[in-house]
């Protein structure tokens, strides 16, 4: 069965102009405020190519950037386009545009008084946040695969599953590098917070990459997050998911056991197991878990390792 005949997508036109001429002086100034801040804190702590979208997309030009310019531009370097909409999208829509390479923004910028929180997202998020990363080839491709696997999720009725990789990657990813942990997900590039939190705290745990734990980790949204995947590389991140079918995996991944944001995987994959099972069996609650002390240690490699890297 395919994905249209269950949903009835009205993708085009949900678009709004995004009016660029209307922006005030002062919201303009939200957007410079949020942009030094921010580009500030994350030195040392976003990956390089965030970096490097920023310069080749020209964001700190000043002020809220024009979508139309901005598309163009990124549309030269990966093919992607950005679009405004006026708020909440449905899930086959946003999937749909992202298969399409058309990442969908809000217009909206936050209020001076709301800097540091906000409940939506809002166009400095979605486009400081998530555009310079779609200047990357490698992640711009795992986007679009990412919209594609969204359409299919649907039709196993496994969208909350999907969704977790999203949030673990896309919004709340850290990656590895020679220099050290990084981040590239656009909630913390986006939030002074999170930005420095992420990386540093002693109360967040850091386990390494695995699709299936991920697609099983529930996730918080209204707080800081207690617990963050590392990934290795954004090849990685393409290949593991695109060469992965997902349908075997909502079915067997179905009557699996779930796990909170800092539950971590840190014993083998045999012992493991049999932990699930134990748990299972004795309807334990809460294996109790280990916290990561250290702030950049992760956890769950050897796990991963064994089991996940084919
Ligand atoms: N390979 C995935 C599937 O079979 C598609 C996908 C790619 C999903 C990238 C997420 C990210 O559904
Ligand atoms: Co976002």
């Amino acid at each position: 069965m395919q994905a249209s005949d269950l949903y009835q997508p009205e993708v085009r036109d949900q678009f709004i102009d995004q009016a660029h001429s209307t922006y005030t002086a002062a919201e303009h100034r939200v957007w410079d405020i949020l942009f030094a801040r921010q580009s500030h804190i994350l030195r040392d702590r976003a990956h390089p190519d965030f970096f490097r979208g920023l310069a080749k997309l020209s964001l700190g030009r000043g002020g809220v950037p024009d979508f139309a310019v901005l598309s163009e531009e990124l549309y030269a370097l990966t093919g992607w386009e950005v679009r405004a909409v006026s708020g909440l999208v449905s899930d086959y829509a946003f999937f749909s545009y992202l298969s399409q390479r058309i990442f969908v923004s809000g217009r909206f910028i936050r209020r001076p008084e709301q800097l540091d929180y906000l409940q939506e997202p809002d166009v400095f998020h979605d486009i400081f946040g998530h555009v310079p990363m779609l200047a990357n080839p490698i992640f711009a491709d795992y986007m679009q695969a990412y919209g594609e696997g969204g359409l299919r999720s649907l039709e196993f009725g496994a969208l909350h599953k999907l969704a977790r990789l999203y949030w673990y990657t896309v919004e709340f990813g850290l990656i590895q590098t020679p220099e050290g942990l990084r981040a590239y997900g656009a909630g913390i590039t986006s939030s002074a917070k999170e930005s420095i939190y992420s990386l540093e705290s002693p109360d967040a745990t850091r386990q390494a990459f695995s699709l299936e734990r991920i697609l099983q980790t529930r996730y918080q949204i209204d707080s800081l997050q207690a617990g963050y995947f590392v990934i290795d590389s954004f090849e990685q991140l393409l290949n593991t998911t695109l060469n992965t079918d997902f349908g075997p995996l909502y079915r067997s991944l179905a009557s699996a056991p779930e796990f909170e944001p800092d539950d971590v995987a840190y014993l083998s994959g045999k012992i493991l197991l049999e932990l699930y099972q134990i748990r299972c069996i004795v309807r334990l609650r809460h294996v109790r878990r280990k916290k990561a002390n250290s702030f950049s240690r992760i956890i769950n490699r050897d796990w991963h390792d064994r089991h996940l890297s084919r």
